[in-house]
């Protein structure tokens, strides 16, 4: 399958989740690319029953780096990097979990973009460039130790632009608004942003520090330019339109 053909896509807008229902419901992944059978290839298919287990934590994938992903979230990541056609932004690398998984895809896909990783924990980001070098298959990542926010802004002084953007850092809401307002500069016209942790339920409890799910919502949801995309493992999928 060409990566590059495939653009029609599928919106799962009946997948939203009100605050007090979040972690209530089981949001597996569903395609949001319209492809032939239910997985785009047999690396995609892996993260749907890969090794679970992570720390003890059921839904979370265990295979081999560490990092809190459920299978739902990495089958997502693999086809939206499978399908950008476009550069792709990562904030939070830590040890490289996603980041790897989203180098696989654009391997896979045979793209020629570029993929930049942002996070500011230098001690994790050398043991990430290994994890995610260590295995043959991987596209080449552009590895950054910058505070996320910063990061973004320069990339706006830059011109840059992105067809993918991955929101996991800061889980705090103003760390989260201020990422999603600057992705929604960044993005191109048919874009994708994915925000980790946004169907957790701590996002309900206000003494807990996680305000995805709010920030998230403050920054897209009023958008007419924006689209709430679907529900999959714990990630939210808006689309910026085209
Ligand atoms: C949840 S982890 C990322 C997990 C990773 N995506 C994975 O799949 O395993 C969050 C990461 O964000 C980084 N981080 C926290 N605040 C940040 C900020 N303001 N800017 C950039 N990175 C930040 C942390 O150092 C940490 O490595």
């Amino acid at each position: 399958m060409t990566a590059s053909i495939m653009h029609e896509t599928i919106r799962h807008a009946d997948s939203f989740l009100g605050l007090s229902e979040l972690g209530k419901k089981t949001t597996p992944y569903v395609p949001t690319y319209r492809f032939p059978g239910s997985y785009i290839n047999a690396n995609h298919e892996y993260y749907s029953n890969c090794p679970s287990g992570y720390k003890d934590i059921k839904v979370c994938i265990n295979i081999d780096i560490d990092g809190y992903l459920q299978h739902g979230d990495a089958l997502k990541l693999y086809e939206l990097a499978y399908f950008a056609g476009g550069d792709i932004l990562e904030l939070g690398t830590y040890c490289g979990l996603s980041t790897s998984i989203i180098a696989q895809a654009i391997h896979d896909s045979k793209q020629q973009i570029r993929f930049e990783t942002v996070d500011i924990d230098k001690e994790a980001n050398a043991l990430a460039r290994k994890n995610v070098q260590s295995k043959p298959g991987r596209a080449p990542v552009e590895f950054n130790i910058l505070d996320a926010t910063e990061y973004m802004d320069k990339a706006i002084a830059k011109g840059k632009s992105y067809s993918f953007i991955f929101i996991d850092h800061w889980h705090g809401y103003a760390a989260t608004y201020e990422a999603a307002m600057r992705a929604k500069k960044l993005l191109k016209n048919g874009g994708f942003c994915l925000f980790h942790d946004y169907n957790d339920p701590a996002n309900a409890d206000p003494e807990h520090v996680y305000g995805v799910y709010k920030g998230a919502n403050d920054a897209m949801l009023c958008d007419p330019n924006f689209d709430f995309y679907g529900l999959f493992g714990c990630t939210a999928l808006f689309r910026k339109s085209l």
